[in-house]
């Protein structure tokens, strides 16, 4: 299972924004093509992959939201923003609340998800234009792979994660945080991971 972690300081941490007003939910833009990028092939879906959405905007930080796309989930490339919607709307305090299958949400920090996953034994990776070559890295197939939105993530987690994490990087030029995620896929796809 490969699995990826996208960080937003500010995405919405409530369902009442307006789906077409994505940029002023705290860039929940970013996170429709994180989603699209990290599930959707053509005329396919990824079954081999888990996100995690760790939102740190207002109203309610921080939520944790997981999905993993089962053949019992119905979802649409064409209403992303509705599921997120719905499953910040179906938060409920102190559970780990299962909205649609395979899809959760509950509130954890940052690092309680990664130490979680630290202690599942998953490999974790930071990506970072100043990381070590991807294609010349060692992966093993229980991966982890942590991002941050177009700020990137605060430099008090930079700073901790690198203590546990190793830093990769798909090139030199500052991408999209979608795109690192369609690289990463496709790098993992190429060596069948
Ligand atoms: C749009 S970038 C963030 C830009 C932000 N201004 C910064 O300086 O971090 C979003 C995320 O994509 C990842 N990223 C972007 N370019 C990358 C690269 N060349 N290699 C690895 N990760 C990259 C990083 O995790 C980054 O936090």
């Amino acid at each position: 299972m490969r699995e990826f972690v996208y960080f937003s300081q500010s995405a919405r941490t409530s369902g009442n924004f307006n789906t077409n007003e994505l940029m002023k939910a705290g860039r929940m833009d970013i996170v429709i093509h994180v989603v699209i990028s990290a599930f959707f092939l053509s005329h396919d879906v990824r079954e081999d992959t888990r996100l995690h959405l760790i939102f740190y905007g207002q109203p309610d930080p921080p939520k944790h939201i997981e999905i993993q796309v089962t053949p019992d989930l119905d979802i649409s490339k064409k209403d992303v923003a509705g599921l997120i919607k719905k499953m910040l709307y179906k938060y409920k305090l102190g559970k780990k609340t299962e909205v649609f299958p395979g899809c959760f949400i509950e509130k954890k920090s940052f690092f309680n998800v990664i130490e979680e996953l630290e202690k599942e034994g998953k490999e974790i990776f930071l990506l970072d234009k100043k990381g070590e070559d991807i294609r010349k890295a060692r992966i093993k197939k229980d991966c982890v792979f942590v991002l941050g939105d177009h700020e990137g993530l605060p430099k008090k987690e930079l700073k901790r994660l690198k203590t546990i994490a190793k830093t990769i990087s798909v090139g030199n030029r500052m991408y999209f945080a979608s795109h690192v995620v369609s690289v990463v896929n496709n790098e993992l796809d190429m060596r069948n991971i």
